[in-house]
């Protein structure tokens, strides 16, 4: 079973982060840190509480915990994901300050060269923002932006968030039938 680590922090867009998680859950063991903020806007946009995150092959950790074993370099990983990521947490991962138990384990995550994908959430990005990404990238890990796609024709606002949840899947290796593969049909929809 693959060990995957997923902090939620207080963007927008936390049906990706519930989408997500609702995938990993079943499949994989799952060690969830949730920010405060991120707490915050779970409970705006969805109405869910922290405890949502409480099921079976699941750990959660408070963001302000130090003393765990996952913030070790020792403790291995399949991949960690910010998601979605604030530009406030960017900003700290790509200065490594290491402030809270998200940014302490991307650090670690980035150090030990392992999987690190980040899912930035906000509009317009200022130049702060985006030479805060191209570090992360430039530090190895994955900047996969909350940009979905339209070709497959989302008809629910829960397919709309799958197209970015099936690509973290895919780069995490856990199998999904979120979305087919892309066929080029003429299956447009006119409005
Ligand atoms: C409803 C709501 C939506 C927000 N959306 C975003 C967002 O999309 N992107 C972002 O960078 N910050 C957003 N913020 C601001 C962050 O929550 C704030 O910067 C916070 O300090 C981030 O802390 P964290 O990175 O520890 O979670 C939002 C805040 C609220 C209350």
């Amino acid at each position: 079973m693959k060990r995957i680590i997923l902090a939620v922090t207080g963007a927008s867009g936390m049906l990706y982060a519930k989408r997500l998680f609702d995938c990993l859950q079943p499949r994989t063991e799952v060690h969830v840190i949730l920010s405060d903020h991120g707490a915050e806007v779970l409970h705006i946009e969805t109405g869910l509480k922290p405890s949502y995150f409480e099921k079976e092959n699941v750990t959660v950790y408070r963001n302000s915990r130090m003393n765990v074993s996952l913030a070790s370099g020792s403790w291995k990983s399949d991949g960690m994901v910010v998601c979605p990521a604030t530009m406030g947490t960017v900003g700290r991962i790509a200065a490594g300050i290491s402030s809270s138990l998200i940014e302490r384990v991307a650090d670690v995550v980035l150090k030990e060269k392992g999987k690190l994908i980040v899912v930035p959430r906000e509009t317009p990005m200022s130049a702060i923002h985006l030479k805060n990404l191209l570090t992360l990238d430039q530090a190895g890990a994955l900047v996969l932006p909350a940009n979905p796609g339209f070709y497959h024709n989302p008809q629910t606002v829960e397919e709309v968030a799958d197209f970015i949840v099936a690509r973290i899947l895919d780069h995490l290796g856990v199998e999904h039938r979120l979305l087919s593969p892309y066929e080029p049909e003429p299956r447009r929809r006119h409005v």
